[in-house]
């Protein structure tokens, strides 16, 4: 008999801590990681590196229809490729991130990214995160979780990430960011971001990575 996927889903809002707690996931349980939000951002740096306009569906749909995407997963690691190139450093900033969010509004793009999610699905399983992960990519996964946190923690969780790349950004433009980046991706017409009907809502504004990740597990083990 075939052994049963396992899938567990984290959605939430940017900053809340997704990629780090998907990724112990991942390594906890063996499973790949996706980390859907890169797919968004590696398409955004496309387009910008082609000089393209972002607001331009069309043009943005000729691109995504170009270009090669394709990950290394190295331990909880997993390294971005455009056409070949790493970009994995290059997709973490907050132009990157703001031009991914208009994007992924755009109906077209999300089904052409659709079932490149869906492949990462194979035995023995995913971890995968991103805003919709959980209500639509993988809506039969027996592990959801949706994870948030304030706008002020998150601003100062991407802070510091940020300030590790080396790169220094105001913490009121960041909330400033962050706010615009929620509004879009909650009020887009195609898979807004919400948590899916069965999600396990964890709020970790007062809480430790480790607290969380205990959390997680919890659920995971007792269902
Ligand atoms: O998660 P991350 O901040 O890297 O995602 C960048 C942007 O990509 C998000 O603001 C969101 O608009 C979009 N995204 C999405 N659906 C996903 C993952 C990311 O719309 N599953």
């Amino acid at each position: 008999m075939q052994k049963e996927l396992k899938i567990i889903t984290i959605d939430g809002p940017g900053g809340a801590g997704k990629g780090t707690i998907a990724a112990m996931l991942s390594q906890k349980y063996g499973l790949f990681l996706l980390d859907s939000g890169a797919l968004y951002r590696i398409l955004a740096l496309h387009v910008m590196q082609l000089g393209h306009n972002i607001t331009d569906e069309k043009q943005v749909y000729h691109d995504a229809k170009n270009i090669k995407i394709s990950f290394k997963q190295e331990n909880s690691k997993v390294i971005s490729y455009l056409n070949g190139v790493d970009v994995s450093i290059k997709i973490r900033n907050e132009d990157c991130a703001k031009n991914a969010s208009i994007i992924a509004g755009y109906k077209t793009i999300r089904e052409i990214l659709l079932q490149k999610q869906r492949d990462f699905a194979s035995p023995p399983g995913v971890v995968a995160d991103g805003r919709d992960m959980g209500s639509v990519v993988f809506s039969q996964a027996k592990y959801k979780i949706f994870i948030t946190a304030t706008i002020m923690v998150r601003a100062k969780r991407r802070q510091k990430q940020l300030q590790n790349q080396g790169e220094n950004v105001n913490i009121v433009s960041l909330c400033k960011q962050i706010e615009e980046r929620d509004y879009r991706d909650k009020n887009r017409a195609v898979s807004p971001l919400k948590p899916a009907t069965d999600a396990f809502i964890i709020d970790t504004s007062a809480m430790t990575i480790k607290e969380v990740f205990k959390k997680a597990q919890n659920f995971i083990e007792a269902k």
